[in-house]
């Protein structure tokens, strides 16, 4: 399907969601948060999809909210109609969600990468939460998953002063898991999806929601919840042919 502010591409079992407001740095307008929703429900509902990468262009990721469209709001506007709810439909995907973030990740940029599964940073991104310098704050999981992620008092510093932070102290605070150079970006994260794609899809849902659990629980409820999870798998076809694989010295072929 088409979009207004998004364009997509298929390679194999990976779609890849392209952000595309070149004239804003792909502010995160009503409109393409619309469009990025549909294009994450198409992703989540095609049976051939089995990973997603999420991008923007070399130059921004995306610059944050669109401050124009934002700046007239009042708290009502705000409080009864919760634009920001719609922001998260990311965090309810099922599949895995790849952020592949060059330029700036700003704002509502750098929460709607943090809402993805994993982070890969082109050498020339930059991230940070500028909004205490439009005097507001971080509205869409910015001050929690940033202190999850990187810790208080990096996220404090951050938060209170706008400050970006180039793609080498990202991956030292751990917000991104690897920095690739910028031309390198997209290939690579296609490169890494498609590894991810030719899993064991249930596998590698299960993983992903036993990590996510790390967030939401305490460290014995997490352990109970992963070794439930873990006996689940030997349910699965999958598992057999994983481990026969392996004991035949070959590559597995998972079949679902
Ligand atoms: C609307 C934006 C924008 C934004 C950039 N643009 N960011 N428009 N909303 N967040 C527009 C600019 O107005 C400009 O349009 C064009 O994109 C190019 O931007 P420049 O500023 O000319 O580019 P540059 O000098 O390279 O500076 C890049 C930049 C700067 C450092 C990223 O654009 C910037 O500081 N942007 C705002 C970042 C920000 O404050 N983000 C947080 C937003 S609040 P024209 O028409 O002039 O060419 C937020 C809250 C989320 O995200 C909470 C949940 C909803």
């Amino acid at each position: 399907m088409a979009y207004e502010t998004v364009l997509t591409e298929t390679h194999g079992p990976v779609r890849l969601i392209r952000l595309n407001r070149p004239e804003a740095l792909n502010a995160l307008s009503v409109q393409l948060i619309k469009d990025l929703n549909a294009a994450l429900d198409e992703a989540e509902a095609a049976q051939e999809i089995r990973c997603i990468i999420l991008t923007g262009s070399e130059k921004a990721f995306a610059a944050g909210a669109d401050v124009k469209e934002m700046q007239s709001n009042t708290y009502l506007d705000g409080y009864l109609g919760d634009f920001v709810a719609q922001w998260e439909r990311v965090t309810q995907m099922r599949k895995p969600v790849i952020a592949a973030v060059a330029g700036f990740a700003l704002g509502g940029g750098s929460e709607l990468a943090m809402m993805c599964d994993f982070i890969l940073a082109a050498d020339n991104a930059k991230f940070g939460q500028p909004e205490i310098k439009l005097g507001i704050l971080p509205g869409a999981g910015g001050t929690q998953r940033l202190t999850h992620l990187v810790g208080k008092s990096k996220a404090m510093e951050l938060c209170l002063t706008g400050r970006m932070m180039d793609a080498a102290e990202a991956e030292r605070a751990g917000l991104v898991s690897r920095v690739i150079p910028a031309a390198d970006l997209i290939p690579e994260a296609i490169k890494v999806a498609q590894a991810i794609a030719g899993m064991s899809l249930p596998a590698v849902m299960m993983a992903k929601e036993c990590i996510n659990r790390a967030y939401e629980t305490t460290l014995s409820e997490g352990i109970r919840f992963e070794r439930r999870v873990f006996y689940a798998t030997f349910a699965t076809p999958d598992q057999k042919e994983g481990m026969q694989a392996f004991v035949e010295k070959r590559p597995p072929a998972f079949k679902s």
